[in-house]
């Protein structure tokens, strides 16, 4: 049995006194939930304030991105040691955002977003640092607008799923996270139909059965993201091959975020 996880990915968001502010709205309304796992995961600079503010209130916290490197000449990154130094237990790797946003650079934007774009390549090495050093990643796939009208979706999906996931042992596979978000699902409101979002995260799970065998497959847990709210997310959930929600704006306020929180808890 998979539990689920619903992540809050504040992206650049919140400064400290915002952070703590959120977190001590959300913690009455999550208490005592049952059977899902919640985490929120603020811009580098917050975490601490974060860290604090959740207390022990079993809200766990996540980073937005990490390094394939452990340190050295790599100015403006982030090791998972330092992460796990700040109290993280997640880390999202490979978000669209940071693959060079809606994975299309216009003339004007190619040559800066070329220093931002990840490739399956980075993102792999960097999921075998993070898991090397106890993080767990959420590694995020999905195809853009112009793939999915050219019916390129599972092709996209699963090329992204084995280059991503090359190399790393069945039992890693299994504790990992994986995220399908299409690109054109997120922070637009136009959230993928969730029986579409389910077959495309049960072949997902397939993808990983095909690599890692049947226990890695079925332990790994495939979140949905991209526009989920509070209104949307039950008949999101209630699907049997998403296992929880990565959640962007919907989690920047206390009450959406909580709604999504329950719909995915078992009492
Ligand atoms: P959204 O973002 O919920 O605002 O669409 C999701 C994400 O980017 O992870």
């Amino acid at each position: 049995m998979r539990t689920p996880l619903i992540a809050g990915n504040w992206k650049m968001n919140n400064t400290r006194a915002q952070a703590r502010e959120l977190v001590q709205a959300l913690i009455p309304l999550v208490t005592g939930l049952q059977g899902v796992e919640i985490c929120v995961c603020p811009p580098f600079t917050a975490l601490d304030a974060t860290l604090q503010a959740i207390g022990d209130s079993g809200i766990r916290l996540g980073a937005q991105n990490t390094f394939w490197e452990e340190k050295g000449a790599w100015t403006s990154q982030i090791s998972p040691d330092m992460l796990v130094e700040a109290g993280c237990a997640y880390v999202i790797i490979g978000h669209s955002e940071t693959r060079g946003r809606f994975g299309t650079v216009d003339g004007t934007l190619a040559a800066r977003l070329g220093y931002f774009g990840e490739t399956d390549a980075t993102i792999n090495a960097k999921a075998k640092l993070a898991l090397a050093k106890g993080l767990i990643p959420i590694i995020c796939c999905g195809e853009t607008i112009d793939e999915r009208r050219a019916g390129r979706t599972d092709e996209v999906v699963r090329g992204q799923i084995r280059a991503c996931l090359e190399g790393l042992a069945p039992e890693q596979i299994a504790g990992l996270v994986i995220a399908y978000e299409p690109v054109w699902a997120i922070g637009t409101g136009e959230v993928c139909e969730a029986g579409e979002a389910d077959r495309v995260c049960g072949l997902i799970r397939q993808t990983v059965r095909e690599m890692a065998g049947d226990a890695a497959a079925d332990a790994v847990r495939v979140l949905y993201g991209g526009s989920v709210n509070d209104r949307n997310a039950a008949e999101l959930l209630a699907k049997p091959e998403i296992d929880g929600a990565l959640v962007g704006g919907a989690s920047l306020k206390a009450d959406s975020f909580s709604v999504i929180c329950k719909a995915a808890a078992q009492g």
